[in-house]
């Protein structure tokens, strides 16, 4: 899996070393030097300024600037935390996975640099439920190796520095990748989301200042601190440096884990790197941030994926798994599976995520089936509109983009379904929705 866009992986150092996963050939190879040069000529400030200076943004879907948040963290408040966002629940998300299965000790060795930069003493590596093999069989391993070689514990290599690092498993629930809910749900509460402010950097875990950061974010720490934050700029666009991992999937050739430079055109995520669509047929649409993307077009296929440009072709990056329809794909139906999975993982909390999800559902269900109108194409619309801005978190505005683009985009195959000339259900699903918003 060579990558021609650049000459060594930063994130996937796996796939140049073999065994980078074991702590001597993670040392051989620069492992935890990074680590060695913060304690010894770095005070905790300079970590976090050299973050800010990269431009490093979190990977785990809003792209706020890592270093940035890190400086929200209030001074004279104790304890602090870090907490690890591994919940990776995203549909067509598989990244954080791999990092943790196979490159864990950059992961580590991110997490104490950030906790030597923000002063805490304590951090958390929460994740889904489905990881329990992925924590059991790799990362305990990984995290008992660096408390045995003296990078975890009490006076790091002989410093003053202390720290103790904690693995976490939810029980599976995509709400639980919300930070807020994450934190309830590490607290032992229910996975429902808080409201914010207060954001987690000023009453986070158990209300106190907490940094958290996506898996793949702090994996790109130690490469920064040890090289500087001009290395890191080498890849990547002004505004949105470094690079990511794409996790590719749907009808291409080659789905998988693709570590490029931000900035890269789509084009070449899917045609060299993902072999291009199975049996040569055509893209359709392009969902860049799994479920929760608007849909765009094939005619966007040469934008760039970086925060900016993808933002400016109507969708967002998120983080960053795209999964490509092909035109052999049924529009109607690709919506109907998305929406069923946000019904399924929505947390109940607020009506209209709750509500809105359910009645998606099933006036989905009803177009599908045969019994659709072109009323109920617009009863789709009705629901979403009604949704939009409405709901406690980002959970039920993720639902929004994708039906809407894929209404926009695909009328056609949507009133194609709606054969019936008139209601055929009793109770026209119309009626309910109105009384419940
Ligand atoms: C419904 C929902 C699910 C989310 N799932 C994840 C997730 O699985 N992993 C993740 O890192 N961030 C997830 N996020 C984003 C987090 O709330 C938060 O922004 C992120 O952990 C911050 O880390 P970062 O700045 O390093 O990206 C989710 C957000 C929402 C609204």
């Amino acid at each position: 899996m060579g990558n021609e866009l650049i000459d060594k992986y930063v994130l996937f150092r796996h796939r140049d070393v073999e065994n980078i996963h074991q702590i001597e050939v993670y040392r051989a190879n620069d492992g935890y030097r990074a680590l060695e040069k913060a304690l010894k000529e770095m005070q905790p400030g300079d970590v976090t300024n050299v973050v800010k200076a990269s431009g490093l943004r979190g990977r785990g879907g809003a792209g706020f600037p890592a270093g940035v948040k890190w400086g929200f963290i209030p001074k004279d408040i104790y304890p602090k935390y870090v907490v690890v966002n591994a919940d990776e629940s995203e549909p067509g998300t598989f990244k954080d996975r791999e990092i943790m299965t196979y490159n864990p000790h950059q992961l580590i060795e991110g997490i104490i640099l950030t906790c030597y930069a923000v002063g805490a003493e304590t951090a958390y590596i929460y994740g889904r439920g489905e990881f329990a093999p992925v924590f059991r069989d790799h990362l305990q391993q990984a995290v008992a190796e660096a408390y045995r070689h003296g990078y975890l514990g009490r006076n790091i290599l002989g410093s003053e520095f202390s720290m103790e690092l904690h693995l976490h498993l939810g029980a599976g629930a995509y709400i639980c990748g919300e930070e807020t809910a994450l934190l309830s749900s590490l607290e032992g509460q229910m996975g429902q989301p808080r409201s914010r402010p207060p954001f987690p950097a000023v009453e986070g875990l158990y209300a106190k200042p907490t940094v958290i950061n996506n898996v793949e974010t702090l994996t790109n720490v130690p490469p920064i601190v040890l090289h500087g934050s001009d290395w890191y700029r080498q890849y990547g666009t002004e505004k949105s440096p470094g690079t990511k991992i794409f996790s590719l999937s749907g009808r291409v050739n080659k789905p998988g884990n693709y570590e490029l430079p931000l900035g890269t055109p789509i084009r070449y995520l899917i045609e060299e790197c993902g072999g291009g669509i199975i049996d040569g047929k055509a893209v359709k649409g392009i969902l860049p941030a799994g479920a929760s993307s608007a849909i765009i077009g094939p005619d966007k296929l040469d934008t760039t994926m970086d925060y900016e440009a993808m933002a400016a072709a109507g969708t967002m990056l998120g983080s960053a798994s795209f999964i490509i329809l092909d035109e052999t794909v049924d529009a109607v139906w690709a919506a109907e599976k998305n929406v069923k999975f946000f019904k399924h993982e929505s947390c109940g909390k607020c009506s209209p995520c709750r509500e809105g999800t359910f009645w998606l559902v099933n006036v989905f269900r009803k177009l599908r089936e045969g019994h659709g109108t072109k009323q109920d194409v617009e009863l789709l619309e009705t629901i979403i509109e009604q949704m939009k801005g409405n709901t406690f978190c980002l959970l039920g505005e993720f639902v929004v983009p994708g039906v809407r683009t894929s209404i926009d985009l695909f009328r056609d195959e949507y009133e194609a379904l709606a054969v019936a000339e008139e209601e055929t259900t009793p109770g026209p699903a119309k009626d309910l929705i109105h009384t419940f918003f």
